[in-house]
């Protein structure tokens, strides 16, 4: 019982958060889990593990989760970050240029149709339309900056290398072949995601996943 206590008490706050949202959301999550599973490729393993849409709701959660984890010190509207990290990616399989403006009129159809109220609604949707792609540096809002940053964290890390080895598994890609493809498609971002970090704490997280990719490609090159 004790033991129980402490481990209360050592999960962090945004996790509560977190998991409060994936409860009080649980319709939203919902309708994105369906909206995968309708818009996804037919052959669903034409670009694994993404063309997946577990993997998509996995990104998502996983998304919001990180929002939360930006979110909890600060004085923001945690509702208009909950829905619009669990709603950004809705075009991701549709238009993939353009996704973030296109899946910004899937979710503001949506939310007007469940009667959320309408400033609500267009902070929601602003939030999607700037997390990335041409307007991405329109981000005005602490809400906006910490969706855009939540998105970046996934890419950059142990997690981002490992989706990478699973898409040149499924590749059939020898280990040279996966080391020079990582280095071709992710070195070349890595300076761009640092610099476009908008919260300090973002910024460090980040920062180290940078490093991480960095060690991992050069010891990988070294052994190879
Ligand atoms: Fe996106
Ligand atoms: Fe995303």
């Amino acid at each position: 019982m004790e033991l129980e206590g402490c481990l209360l008490k050592a999960e962090p706050k945004y996790m509560k958060l977190y998991r409060d949202f994936t409860v009080k959301y649980a319709d939203a999550i919902n309708f994105v889990r369906k909206y995968y599973e309708k818009t996804a490729p037919k052959d669903r393993f034409s670009s694994y593990p993404w063309s997946l849409p577990e993997f998509k709701i996995e990104h998502v959660l996983r998304v919001l989760r990180y929002c939360m984890m930006l979110a909890v010190r600060r004085k923001v509207d945690l509702d208009v970050i909950a829905l619009s990290a669990i709603l950004h990616d809705l075009a991701v399989y549709t238009s993939r240029k353009q996704h973030a403006i296109e899946g910004s009129k899937v979710a503001e159809k949506y939310l007007k149709e469940k009667k959320y109220p309408e400033e609500f609604v267009k902070k929601v949707v602003r939030a999607i339309a700037v997390h990335s792609g041409p307007l991405a540096f329109e981000a005005e809002t602490m809400e906006e900056k910490i969706l855009q940053d939540a998105d970046t964290i996934d890419k950059v890390s142990a997690f981002g290398i490992t989706v990478h080895l699973l898409h040149c598994g499924c590749m059939k890609h020898m280990p040279k072949e996966a080391l020079s493809k990582l280095k071709e498609r992710i070195l070349p971002r890595l300076e761009f995601y640092r610099k476009t970090m908008h919260t300090p704490e973002g910024k460090k997280i980040v920062s180290k996943g940078c490093k991480y990719v960095r060690t991992f490609i050069e010891r990988l090159e070294r052994e190879l």
